[in-house]
């Protein structure tokens, strides 16, 4: 899914790759410079051909040009730098406002109607300004495409905002190491066309709520919604946590206060899994892996996570 040169798909694109393009050109130019320099210096004044060495005193002139003509350079590099950033802080009144949640190892994004999607949509050419929040730890989101980056700290409110005027889908992911599954932590971001995203919007079909769906889906919509496997497989593979296959009504060693017992994975069980993640753990994993869930899985919703286990 990774491409090796970004695509271009933003308003702030020129802008950065103005300013990137204009250092890596001047640092290849002195990176041949020296090199050439020191090469020559090499063969010219080698032992046999420069045999007593010359000590020389300092030059005033020189050590001006060279302190004058870097500085001048480097304030080049400040000023496009500078000019490709300030836009990116000034968050334009007319924004299409999007919450975006991170936690790990997972993304999910609310939208004003409501809906929450593990993946980004957003319609062409509006601002859109993502509300960042941290849920656990660090995380930084990063669309390589729009060249936009931000750190989302736990406990600080920070934003960002893109326009892009190029439907298409994009890479999303995060850029601050946050734990074990933090290469995972990837999405994308789709950009449709006005039209089409309107479409996607309204449309109360797609709205992936509990009340709308059949019960079995609608708990693996929870599950999407908010990350959780990120952490957990459908198909018995280990990750993070322990799978759901297999889970439902089965006899399983948990850890309790530092004591192993084994319990029935019953309703009773998964509600205590999701909103005391840490007060039973399953042989075989680590303790403080995951958060509690309590403000984020409603009870009717936990009753439709128990209905798709039972599924499984
Ligand atoms: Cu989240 Cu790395």
């Amino acid at each position: 899914m990774y491409e090796n040169l970004p695509k271009s798909a933003s308003n702030f694109v020129d802008d950065v790759d103005k300013a990137f393009l204009f250092i890596i050109g001047i640092s290849i130019f002195f990176l041949v410079a020296i090199t050439v320099t020191m090469i020559y210096f090499i063969m010219r004044y080698r032992k046999e051909k420069n045999p007593v060495a010359t000590q020389i005193e300092g030059s005033t002139k020189l050590e001006i040009v060279w302190t004058v003509i870097p500085t001048i350079i480097v304030m080049f590099m400040f000023y496009y730098g500078w000019a490709g950033w300030k836009p990116m802080t000034q968050i334009p009144e007319d924004n299409f406002p999007i919450t975006s949640v991170s936690r790990m190892w997972s993304w999910s994004f609310e939208y004003p109607n409501g809906r929450v999607t593990d993946t980004l949509y957003v319609p062409e050419g509006e601002n859109i300004k993502l509300d960042l929040v941290a849920a656990d730890v660090i995380h930084s989101l990063y669309i390589p495409a729009f060249r936009v980056k931000q750190d989302m700290i736990p406990g600080t409110d920070s934003e960002m905002w893109f326009n892009s005027e190029k439907p298409g889908e994009y890479d999303l992911f995060c850029a601050e190491y946050c734990g074990l599954r933090h290469s995972y932590m990837a999405t994308s971001v789709i950009v449709l066309p006005q039209d089409e995203f309107d479409k996607w919007y309204n449309d109360s079909t797609l709205m992936e709520t509990a009340a709308t769906m059949d019960p079995k889906l609608a708990g693996l919509a929870v599950l999407r919604k908010n990350g959780c496997n990120a952490c957990h497989s459908m198909d018995g593979s280990k990750l993070v946590g322990p799978s759901y296959k297999g889970l439902w009504g089965m006899p399983r060693m948990v850890e309790t206060d530092g004591e192993m017992r084994e319990v029935i994975a019953d309703e009773e069980y998964i509600k205590r899994a999701i909103y005391e993640p840490n007060a039973d753990i399953v042989e075989g994993y680590q303790k403080g892996m995951m958060l509690s869930y309590k403000d984020m899985v409603t009870e009717e919703e936990l009753e439709s996570i128990i209905t798709y286990f039972k599924s499984l």
